[in-house]
């Protein structure tokens, strides 16, 4: 008998529902829908603790060593290897996205173009982890660098764009 209630009043409950999705605009979340985002971490704490550590993962697991033994080609080695690799570049993919939302985000458009070029790169480094495919990590870590440097020149503050401050590399 209490079920009988419940669903009698569960239907126009639902029908209701319906009828307010459907006059929410499709798509994207409005501005003012959006989640409540909290973010944490400086971009500082970002950079440290998240992109540089991940980063380094890919540019250690390619390339050539040359040492007094001899050359060492370097690529992961089996599937737990490239399965690492490949977390890493999702977390660089998905760390451009945090990199936009405020109080992150230094303006609308440089830093935009410059996070969305970490989270590309991100993008094509999965592809190649998952393809197995060494050579093209080799050089999606190359490009993967310029990101990095792209966005610091402008906006760090030992960025070589600077006036009268070195730059340092990263
Ligand atoms: C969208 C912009 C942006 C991108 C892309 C970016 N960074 Fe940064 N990074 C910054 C800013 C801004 C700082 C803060 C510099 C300052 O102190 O002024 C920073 C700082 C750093 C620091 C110093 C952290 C500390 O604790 O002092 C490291 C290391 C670093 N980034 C590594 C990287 C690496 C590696 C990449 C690429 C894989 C990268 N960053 C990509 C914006 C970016």
């Amino acid at each position: 008998m209490r079920k009988a209630t419940l669903r009698f009043l569960t239907i126009p409950l639902l029908c209701f529902g319906g009828t307010l999705q459907s006059e929410q605009p499709k798509g994207a979340l409005q501005n003012s829908t959006l989640p409540p985002f909290k973010p944490y971490a400086t971009v500082n704490q970002l950079m440290a603790s998240l992109v540089d550590p991940a980063a380094d993962v890919i540019w250690e697991a390619s390339g050539t060593i040359v040492t007094t033994n001899g050359t060492e080609e370097r690529h992961p080695k089996n599937a737990k290897e490239w399965m690492q690799v490949r977390d890493n570049a999702i977390l660089l993919a998905e760390v451009g996205n945090l990199l936009m939302i405020s109080p992150r985000a230094r303006d609308n458009g440089e830093w935009m173009k410059a996070a969305t070029g970490l989270i590309e790169s991100g993008e094509k480094l999965v592809v190649a982890a998952k393809a197995k495919d060494a050579g093209r990590m080799f050089a999606l870590g190359g490009e993967l660098y310029e990101k990095c440097l792209d966005c610091h020149e402008q906006y760090a503050s030992w960025g070589s764009r600077q006036p009268g401050r070195k730059r340092v590399g990263l």
